[in-house]
């Protein structure tokens, strides 16, 4: 397992950023402040839960009110093999969310990445397909019955220009796919809040039209999704301005959705001096943390990691709250102030 964690590092290097977003500002609607403020919750993995470092469980326990398994919950960890299933991992980090009173979301049932290799080998046609993917979601959302508060149904849908992202599900079973994964997971467990969750989608751009298009249409469809996830993997130069990302926040709550900022993190790596950096980050989580709290049905942001030491990013990106030593970052201030200040 710790194979895996150093895999997802690796990765890392890969992946693409999520920069290239334009910065014209719309007017965020006024809105009251809710009388709740957001939930904090946090990406954690078995890892560094069993790492043996209590600063790792102390900093969570003492910050954060929910979390997400940053791995655990991908196909390819849930069912390696055809109708092989392990939940070992996973159910650790969900027995210590019920040890500690922390809600758990669940992440993720259906993406294009993290597919187990023997789904494609088999070259299943549409009706396999169908069945692989009711007898995932059906097997898996049952084991959590009542234990997974929410779950990400489909992940990362859509691409930068609003088309779907391409991927076997899409491939093989149409765009319907998405209106199946909803519906199966509901049938799995009627009390879980189902998400859609994207990245790149904080801007007001034609990704997050789409997006709202693809929403807005489950809906018509009686489909049965209730929330929106905002993954808000961010950086130093390409962040939303507040009003922005308030104002796309309110549009997706009028179409009576749950809103969730829920893989918040900022590449803050670069040459600039390392305190102007960390000041910057700051400043973005703020923000985010700003405009989620101006809208009532944003009732939680989840930061992608806790510490420094353990992001996908890399240490050197500095993109979480607390810093390789587990001390607070001035980011951690930024998003504690404002999640709680009022109006
Ligand atoms: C990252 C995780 O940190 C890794 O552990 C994982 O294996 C893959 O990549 N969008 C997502 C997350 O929805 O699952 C990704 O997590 C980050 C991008």
């Amino acid at each position: 397992m710790f194979g895996k964690y150093v895999l997802a590092l690796a990765v890392t290097v890969t992946v693409a950023a999520v920069g290239g977003h334009g910065a014209a500002a719309a007017a965020a609607p006024a809105r009251p402040a809710p009388a709740t403020p957001p939930q904090l919750g946090a990406a954690v993995n078995t890892v560094m839960l069993a790492g043996g470092d209590g600063r790792y469980v102390r900093t969570l326990l003492g910050h954060y009110g929910s979390v997400t398994p940053e791995y655990e919950m991908e196909m390819s960890q849930l069912e390696p093999a055809r109708d092989r299933f392990d939940f070992a991992r996973a159910d650790r980090i969900v027995r210590f969310g019920a040890r500690h009173g922390l809600p758990v979301r669940g992440h993720t049932l259906v993406w294009d990445e993290m597919v187990p290799a023997w789904v494609g080998a088999g070259h299943p046609t549409r009706p396999q397909l169908l069945q692989i993917l009711h007898h995932y979601i059906q097997t898996v959302v049952a084991h959590y019955r009542g234990r997974v508060e929410e779950w990400d149904v489909v992940n990362e849908p859509l691409l930068t220009d609003g088309s779907l992202r391409p991927s076997i599900w899409e491939r093989v079973i149409g765009p319907g796919y998405i209106a199946l994964a909803f519906r199966w997971a509901h049938q799995a467990d009627p009390g879980a809040a189902l998400f859609v969750n994207e990245y790149g989608a904080e801007w007001r751009d034609a990704k997050e039209q789409a997006l709202h298009r693809l929403v807005a249409g489950l809906r018509r469809a009686h489909v049965p999704v209730s929330g929106v996830g905002f993954q808000a993997h961010l950086r130093l130069d390409a962040h939303p301005p507040q009003a922005e990302f308030a104002g796309v926040l309110a549009s997706f709550a009028r179409l009576g959705m749950r809103l969730e900022v829920t893989e918040l993190d900022v590449r803050a790596g670069g040459r600039a001096p390392l305190a102007q950096r960390l000041t910057e980050e700051a400043a973005i989580y703020r923000s985010v943390a700003a405009a989620c709290r101006a809208v009532p049905a944003c009732v939680r942001i989840t930061t992608w990691g806790v510490t420094d030491a353990a992001s996908w990013l890399g240490e050197s990106q500095r993109g979480l709250p607390f810093d390789a030593s587990y001390r607070a970052k001035p980011a951690w201030r930024a998003l504690a102030a404002a999640v709680s200040r009022r109006g």
